[in-house]
């Protein structure tokens, strides 16, 4: 049943090709996106003039990454929220808000109660689920069905793949209707997401390089995740990862906050993992964490930075460089994750833990 693979986890990492290209299928017609599975019709999205993303844990990470690409294609306002905060405050919601709960499982209790609170204020509730049937879709006005087929590690990896895949396409189907995007340009980043299977398939043959990385860091105390733009997000997913299945302190950081407080933390020997933007695309941005890694490294950090094939600048300050192949800036965490998921499971292994069932830890999370 796993495959051949050691563990489940392991199995579902390299599942993540699949995984895309699953959730992709069908959903674009040679002119239109179609998000088939939904019943909100183009009318309908036409009028949304708010976006909010509620989840939880990596499936909030999801919509954290989708938020820069969401704004940046249709002009719209997206928030993304815990689905347990949420909840307890009272959010600005009406006809007009578009609420897209994102849930790997669909039985989440904070995310449905979240669901629940939603359609009583009567905004549209869009679920983007894995679960065929479960309890969230069928609260929901409509769903977007993930095909990452069934995930039995408690660690999220192809469905948090698949749910940033899906909110990039209710992004896009947003642009479409709202006509913020020209027919063509939706039929482009449909086509960039398409490709971006084989850009994973490439990634996970790079990683043995982290596997050693990982067994050499098992001993740490603590690692720090930094990240910029659409990095920010990853960032905070690859400490998640980490906190969860290796039981190490591991906190994400926006690298801009560093010295807002965080690089007091830095002391020699931290391990630091760095995810860097493309130097070519985001010029501005790759600049300014250039100067962030080598400010940690200077501190003594141990650097890991995940940066873009050829990118040179980087690797005077990396101890360990991970080359992700070239691909859009919006769509970099769909590969720049992957070598964070491997990091993770490889310390847990190294120091002995079940990466499939994390101390604590229940896959899904039906109590608040
Ligand atoms: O089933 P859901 O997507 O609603 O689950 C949300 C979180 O519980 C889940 O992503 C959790 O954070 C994972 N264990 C992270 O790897």
């Amino acid at each position: 049943e796993k495959g051949g693979f050691p563990t489940f986890m392991d199995k579902e990492i390299a599942e993540q090709p699949a995984a895309l290209a699953d959730t992709l299928r069908g959903h674009f017609d040679g002119t239109h996106i179609v998000l088939d599975e939904q019943r909100l019709g183009e009318d309908e999205l036409r009028t949304v003039d708010k976006v909010f993303v509620v989840a939880c844990g990596s499936a909030y990470h999801s919509g954290l990454v989708a938020k820069y690409a969401i704004e940046h294609w249709t002009r719209l306002p997206v928030e993304v929220e815990l689905a347990s905060e949420f909840r307890y405050r009272d959010p600005v919601l009406d006809r007009d808000t578009l609420v897209v709960a994102v849930s790997q499982s669909g039985e989440t209790a904070d995310t449905l109660e979240a669901v629940r609170h939603a359609r009583r204020q009567r905004a549209r509730v869009l679920a983007v689920c894995n679960t065929n049937g479960s309890q969230i879709p069928r609260e929901s006005d409509a769903v977007l069905y993930t095909h990452a087929g069934p995930e039995i590690g408690v660690a999220s990896t192809k469905a948090f793949l698949a749910q940033v895949a899906a909110n990039y396409l209710v992004g896009l189907a947003l642009a479409q209707a709202r006509g913020t995007k020209y027919p063509d340009e939706v039929g482009r980043e449909f086509a960039a997401l398409s490709e971006m299977p084989d850009a994973v398939a490439q990634t996970l043959t790079l990683l043995d390089p982290v596997r050693q990385w990982a067994r050499e860091l098992a001993g740490s105390r603590a690692v720090l995740f930094l990240g910029r733009h659409v990095g920010y997000p990853v960032a905070l997913e690859g400490a998640l990862k980490l906190k969860e299945l290796a039981y190490m302190h591991a906190e994400g950081f926006a690298a801009g906050e560093l010295k807002h407080g965080p690089i007091a933390l830095i002391e020699e020997g931290l391990p630091v993992v760095v995810v860097t933007p493309s130097p070519k695309a985001q010029p501005m941005l790759h600049s300014k964490i250039l100067s962030n890694i080598r400010e940690v490294q200077a501190r003594g950090a141990r650097t890991l930075v995940i940066a873009e094939e050829g990118d040179d600048t980087v690797a005077p300050f990396a101890d360990m460089l991970v080359e992700l192949p070239r691909v859009p800036s919006l769509l970099q965490p769909l590969v720049a994750t992957l070598p964070l998921q491997v990091l993770a499971a490889e310390i847990a292994r190294s120091r002995g833990y079940d990466i499939d069932k994390p101390r604590n830890l229940a896959k899904s999370v039906t109590v608040e």
